[in-house]
C-alpha cells in the first residue's frame, strides 16, 4: 500500500490546475484530475506532466463535469481522496456577463456537490475553494484583506461569493476542513489567451514577428493586483497543510493598470503600445471592478508564504514565452502550413 498522498483537482486542465498537479507531483502525491469531455482535446497545458507521470500511475484523469453531481461523489467514493483542490470555474468575468446560468450553476451548485460529497464521506477529506478577489469588487482605493466587505459586481464575483460562504458554513456547522483561498489575479505562460495579460503578450509575440498587426482592448484604466501562478499554487498548499481551515488572502501588494502592463510589455521589444492598441466597446464589461489591491499580511505572518516574482519580473516571462511562441507561428506560416489572422484572439 502506497503511502502517497492522495489529491482530486477539478479544473486541473486550467492555468493553476498546470501548476498545483506539477506542484503536488513533485511532492510525490497522487494526483486525481477531472477533464470535461470536449470535442477537441483539451489536456494541452498539462500533457507534458501526463507524460512524465501517467504511466506510473501517479498522475490520472477522469471525465467528469461539475454540473454532473453525481459523478463527483462517486470520484470521491472510488478515490478516497486526502485533499481536494476545487479550481473548476467558467473564469471569465466577461463571459459571466454572458452566460451568467453556467457560470453560476458551475460556481455554486458545482462546488456544493463537492462539499456534500465531501460531508457524507467516510474519511476525513481536506477541501480547498479557490475564491477570488473579484468578490471584493473593487469600489475604493483600499488594501483588501479576509475582513473586507464582499460586494459582486458581476454573475462570476456573485457565484464565488456563494461558495465561499457555503464552505464557511460546512466548516462550522459540520466540523470539516473547508479553507477559502482569495486569491487575486495570479498570470502566467499558461494563462488563458483571452485574459488581459496573455491578450497583451500574445499579440505583442506576433506583433514583433509581423504576424498580427494591431490589438483591440477594453478599459485601459483597470487596475490589478497582478502575480505568478506558480507561487500563488504554492499558498494553495500551504492553507491545506495549516493546522486548520481559514480564509487566506493571496496578493502581491501592488496594483498596476493595465496601461502599466502594456507599457512595460511593449518597452521589452522597444515599441510604443499607443502605436499598436486601440479599444472597443466589445471588451468592457456591463459592471467594472476599478481597483483591486490586496494584503496578504496573514498568508505572510502564519504560512510564511512571500510571492517570489515581481510585477516587471511576470511581463517579462510572459513577454518572453510569446515571442518564442509567435516564431513557431511565423514559421508555419512562412511554410504555409497555417493561414494569417491578423488579430488574435477573435473573442
Ligand atoms: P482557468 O484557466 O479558466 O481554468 C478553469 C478550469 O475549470 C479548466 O480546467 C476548465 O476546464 C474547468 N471547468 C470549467 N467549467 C467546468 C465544469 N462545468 N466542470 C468541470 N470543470 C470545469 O482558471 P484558472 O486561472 O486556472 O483559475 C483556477 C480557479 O481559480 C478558478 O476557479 C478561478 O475562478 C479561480 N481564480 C483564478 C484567479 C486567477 O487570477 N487566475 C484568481 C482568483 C480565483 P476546460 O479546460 O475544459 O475549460
Ligand atoms: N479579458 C480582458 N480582455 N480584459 C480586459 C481587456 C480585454 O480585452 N481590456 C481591458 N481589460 C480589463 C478588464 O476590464 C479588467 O478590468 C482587467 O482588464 C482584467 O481583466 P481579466 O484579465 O479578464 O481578469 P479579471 O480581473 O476580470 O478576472 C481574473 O482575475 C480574477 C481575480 O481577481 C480572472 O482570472 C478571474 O477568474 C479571477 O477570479
Amino acid at each position: 500500500m502506497s503511502n502517497n498522498k492522495v489529491a482530486l483537482i477539478t479544473g486541473i486542465t486550467g492555468q493553476d490546475g498546470y501548476y498545483l498537479s506539477k506542484l503536488l507531483l513533485e511532492k510525490d502525491y497522487v494526483v486525481h484530475g477531472t477533464v470535461r469531455r470536449s470535442s477537441n482535446i483539451n489536456t494541452d497545458r498539462i500533457d507534458p506532466l501526463i507524460s512524465e507521470y501517467s504511466s506510473d500511475g501517479r498522475l490520472i484523469l477522469h471525465y467528469s463535469d461539475l454540473l454532473d453531481s453525481s459523478s463527483l461523489s462517486s470520484l470521491v467514493n472510488l478515490i478516497q481522496p486526502d485533499e481536494i483542490y476545487n479550481l473548476a470555474a467558467q473564469s471569465h468575468v466577461n463571459v459571466s456577463f454572458k452566460n451568467p446560468i453556467f457560470t453560476t450553476q458551475v460556481g455554486t451548485l458545482g462546488a456544493l456537490s463537492i462539499m456534500e460529497a465531501i460531508r457524507y464521506s467516510d474519511k476525513k477529506i481536506k477541501f480547498y475553494q479557490a475564491s477570488s478577489s473579484e468578490m471584493f469588487g473593487g469600489e475604493e482605493k483600499t488594501m483588501l484583506s479576509e475582513e473586507s466587505p464582499l460586494i459582486p459586481k458581476s454573475p462570476y464575483a456573485a457565484s464565488k461569493i456563494f461558495a465561499h460562504h457555503m464552505a464557511q458554513i460546512y466548516r462550522d456547522s459540520y466540523d470539516l476542513f473547508m479553507t477559502n483561498g482569495i486569491l487575486f489575479n495570479h498570470e502566467s505562460p499558461k494563462r488563458g489567451e483571452t485574459f488581459v495579460t496573455r491578450k497583451i503578450t500574445k499579440a505583442l509575440g506576433r506583433i514583433v514577428h509581423g504576424i498580427q498587426s494591431k490589438l483591440t482592448l477594453g478599459n485601459l484604466e483597470a487596475s490589478r493586483d497582478w502575480g505568478f501562478a506558480g507561487d500563488y499554487v504554492e499558498g494553495m498548499y500551504l492553507m491545506m497543510q495549516y493546522d486548520v481551515p481559514e480564509d487566506w488572502v493571496l496578493a502581491t501588494g501592488e496594483t498596476h493598470t493595465v496601461k502599466e502592463f502594456l507599457d512595460i510589455a511593449f518597452k521589452t521589444v522597444n515599441l510604443n503600445w499607443e502605436e499598436y492598441v486601440k479599444t472597443s466597446e466589445k471588451y468592457f464589461r456591463p459592471n467594472e471592478v476599478d481597483y483591486l489591491l490586496g494584503d496578504s499580511s496573514k498568508a505572510r505572518e502564519v504560512l510564511n508564504w512571500k510571492p517570489s516574482v515581481d510585477f516587471k519580473g511576470l511581463v517579462k516571462i510572459m513577454v518572453e514565452h510569446d515571442i518564442n511562441e509567435a516564431k513557431k507561428d511565423f514559421t508555419l506560416l512562412k511554410d504555409n502550413l497555417i493561414s494569417p489572422t491578423w488579430e488574435y484572439p477573435k473573442l
